[in-house]
């Protein structure tokens, strides 16, 4: 099969590798119909993460299941599935408990796997022709009849709708709440979209790209454009000086300036100020324990220089990690089947797998226009 493997830092090839099959009686086999790249994708293309040279990516994953291990009960052949980025087992106690991102089971001595991901599991990613998917019947979401028609916006629920969801969970936010969102990337998208069918009062989203805000602008948020550095000044001034009710971080550890510097604890800090006392934060952009290449010293070991004087003082919460897919993904799944919801609005381009590797040069660049891209292998 044909899949998109990568080979070292900026360095993403698509060739021919052994055909996924099933391994476990538990497993089912997707013919990949729609893969997209994600943020997540990017710290481990850039050589920012410990993965592994000649493994294939992918977490966000859509397909026809083209055959079924024994004991298979749930999932059928020909059925058209959204798998979430997680890998979970569905027994173990913390997927018991809903925390799918953090199954015990999936990644032996870790909490939480996911396909083609750092440190996350040896499991090969959807960038591929076929996809192996464990623990089958609880990880695949079966969709509904319209799921051709709507594959674009369906495959949404492989990550990175749930996780603007679990952004504005984490957060706490409700109806009438205002919501200051730092990153205007398809996660801090799909956190204002989420905020705004909660029925939040005024979503603000900040960042420096044009073309992404005017996405937010596009689905009723208030674009905060950062490009001179007053984002700061500006939530505080479209929340008479209070800050907003609630904050998401989707941004993560590789956040810069208006002038491009990566600052680590950037976003962290203007949430602080710009959440109001006794807010929430969400923190859904990615942290991680060890970063060997990064310029800080404190980053270098996972760590930032965080405001907690002014965070305890405010009396705010937070909550972070790995979103869990599944918590949200039906519900999510029926927004989009009832036309209430339709994420496929940040898709900027739609291209066949062996166009990967200019997907990630452009998309990795930031570079105006590419703002989500979804990859047809079967095209
Ligand atoms: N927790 C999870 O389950 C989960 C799931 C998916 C993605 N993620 C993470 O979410 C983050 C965002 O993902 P994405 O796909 O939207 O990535 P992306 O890199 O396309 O978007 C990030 C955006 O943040 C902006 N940005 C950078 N510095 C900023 C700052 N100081 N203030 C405001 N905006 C700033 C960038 O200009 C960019 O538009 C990544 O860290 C990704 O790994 C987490
Ligand atoms: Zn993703
Ligand atoms: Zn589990």
């Amino acid at each position: 099969m044909k899949a998109v493997v990568y080979k070292g830092p900026r360095d993403v090839v698509v060739k021919n590798v052994p055909d996924a099959k099933i391994e476990k009686a538990t497993d089912v086999l997707v013919k990949i119909t729609t893969t997209n790249i994600c943020g997540s994708d990017l710290h481990m293309y850039e050589g920012r993460t410990n993965m592994e040279p000649g493994r294939i990516f992918g977490h966000e994953n859509l397909g026809t299941v083209i055959e079924i291990g024994s004991a298979v009960e749930r999932v059928k052949l020909g059925d058209r599935v959204c798998m979430p980025f997680n890998i979970a087992c569905g027994f173990c106690e913390n997927c018991e408990r809903g925390l799918t991102g953090f199954c015990l089971i999936a990644n032996p001595g870790n909490a939480g796997a996911a396909y083609g991901f750092a440190g996350m599991g040896p499991y090969s990613g959807g960038q591929a022709e076929l996809l192996r998917v464990p623990y089958a019947d609880f990880n695949c979401l079966v969709l509904p009849p319209d799921a051709e028609e709507k594959e674009n916006d369906y495959v949404m629920l492989s990550d990175i709708f749930p996780t603007g969801y679990h952004a504005t969970e984490l957060a706490g936010v409700q109806a009438g709440d205002s919501v200051v969102i730092y990153g205007a990337g398809p996660v801090g998208l799909m956190a204002a979209y989420s905020s705004i069918i909660k029925g939040a009062s005024k979503v603000m989203v900040v960042d420096m790209h044009k073309d992404r805000l005017a996405l937010a602008e596009k689905i009723g948020a208030i674009a905060v454009d950062d490009s001179d550095g007053s984002g700061v000044e500006q939530v505080m001034a479209l929340t008479a000086g209070q800050g907003a009710d609630r904050g998401c971080e989707c941004v993560g550890y590789q956040c810069c300036d208006h002038k491009g510097h990566e600052v680590p604890n950037l976003t962290m800090n203007n949430l602080v100020k710009t959440v109001r006392p006794t807010g929430g934060i969400g923190v859904v952009g990615v942290f991680v324990p060890e970063d060997p290449h990064a310029k800080d010293k404190l980053a270098k070991h996972g760590q930032i220089a965080f405001d907690f004087g002014q965070f305890w003082i405010k009396g705010q919460h937070i909550g972070t990690g790995q979103a869990n897919v599944k918590a949200y993904n039906r519900k999510l799944c029926k927004l989009i089947a009832e036309g209430k919801a339709k994420p496929s609005f940040i898709i900027s381009h739609e291209l066949p797998l062996d166009r990967a590797a200019e997907a990630y040069k452009n998309f990795d660049a930031r570079k105006q226009g590419w703002t989500k891209v979804i990859l047809k292998p079967g095209q």
